[in-house]
């Protein structure tokens, strides 16, 4: 606050925000608080809960102990998931100056927030990391695949930060809430990267430090960091490269529109060589259907991971795609020979365009009609 200004409610506002993003964390969202509060002692501090509408009742949970405690906040978003966008929901939705991002499963070691915020109020920082991989810090009890994988992403964002981060991948950081307002427009809240993401978009080099924490046991619920996040981290670095102007469903859409190719190919090679050259329009329908069948099912857990359909939506969702796409394949095809037959564009800038209209037209489509919300 301005030192102009003098404080007019009886309450001082908050000078830390702590963000939580929960997705089942019932059992363990009281804990949190109670902890919070224990170790923020004569701090002006509020905990955000940003709940992706979980099945156990999380947020229920949270309006209780906003009941009680008006430091307790929460933002239950619905037919939504993803770490990192829940972070950054929460994040714009406080305007305290400081700002601290941890788990909402006791695996964060909340006796770390005074140091973090001592460190950040007193050195000239933009922000302090939580760090598991720096002297003093640790996991507890992982196994060798999820070590090997953890290793393996930290590896992989260190070269891309160009930052000497030891745990790029760390859920566990306080930043200057100035710092996100920054790079606001440039974070790409796709999958659970938070910290890379800001450092990523952050238009100057970011001034941090590092202090270790020994990441615990979960003690309940179960982790939501499954294969497919290793997915998403390559989604969020694909955009990285692209830039935002696309899309990153579109990129992911397209990148399965190109296996879909190759599936293609798989059905139809056995066919022709079962059946002979007479079964080609027959083998091609065929191999249409099931690339499109993949296709739709491939984008419907992976591209649109976050609003999957299920259940009897499915049925819909395949006859809307299969329709859509086989309207595409005509365009394409129509389109590329008429710039073909114009004559002015080549072979195979004609074939070029046509895919590149049908990708789009498919993708767009699709988008309203198959994945609507
Ligand atoms: N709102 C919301 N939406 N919250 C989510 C979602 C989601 O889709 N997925 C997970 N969360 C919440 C969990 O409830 C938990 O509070 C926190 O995010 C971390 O999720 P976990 O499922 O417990 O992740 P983890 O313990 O396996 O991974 C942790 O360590 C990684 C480092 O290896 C997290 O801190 C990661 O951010 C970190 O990269
Ligand atoms: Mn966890």
């Amino acid at each position: 606050m301005s030192a102009a200004m003098p404080c007019l409610s009886p309450n001082p506002p908050p000078e830390l925000a702590l963000i939580v993003p929960t997705y089942n964390e019932a059992a363990a969202v009281a804990e949190v608080v109670r902890r919070v509060a224990a170790v923020l002692d004569g701090i002006a501090w509020e905990i955000i809960f940003v709940d992706d509408d979980s099945p156990d009742g999380t947020a229920e949970r949270v309006r209780e102990l906003a009941r009680h405690d008006a430091r307790v906040r929460l933002i239950q978003r619905i037919g939504r998931r993803g770490l990192s966008s829940a972070c950054i929901e929460g994040m714009l939705a406080t305007t305290a100056p400081l700002l601290a991002v941890m788990d909402g499963d006791l695996q964060h070691d909340e006796t770390l927030l005074p140091v973090m915020l001592e460190t950040l109020k007193t050195a000239a920082l933009d922000i302090v990391i939580g760090s598991r991989y720096v002297a003093g810090g640790g996991v507890g009890g992982w196994n060798t695949q999820r070590q090997r994988m953890s290793r393996l992403a930290t590896r992989i964002g260190q070269r891309l930060i160009r930052a000497e981060l030891h745990d790029p991948m760390s859920g566990f950081f306080m930043v200057r809430a100035s710092v996100i307002h920054n790079c606001i427009h440039r974070l790409s809240g796709v999958g659970f990267k938070i910290l890379l993401d800001i450092f990523f978009a952050a238009p100057t080099p970011l001034r941090f430090q590092e202090l270790p924490f020994t990441f615990r046991q979960r003690e309940t619920g179960a982790s939501k960091l499954e294969t497919a996040v290793l997915w998403e981290y390559l989604l969020m670095l694909a955009q990285k490269l692209i830039g935002t102007r696309i899309p990153v469903r579109f990129i992911a859409f397209s990148l399965i529109g190109g296996l879909g190719v190759a599936v293609h190919m798989a059905v139809l090679w056995p066919l022709l060589h079962w059946f002979g050259t007479s079964a080609f329009l027959a083998g091609q329908m065929a191999a249409t259907l099931v690339a499109m069948t993949s296709n739709f099912f491939l984008n419907n857990i992976l591209t649109y991971r976050d609003q999957r359909l299920v259940g009897r939506q499915l049925l819909w969702g395949w006859l809307s795609f299969v329709l859509v796409c086989g309207l595409g394949a005509l365009a394409n095809v129509g389109i590329a020979n008429a710039l073909f037959q114009q004559g002015h564009s080549g072979w195979f800038l004609s074939a070029l365009a046509g895919i590149l209209v049908g990708a789009v037209w498919n993708y767009a489509v699709t988008a309203v009609y198959t994945w609507k919300k």
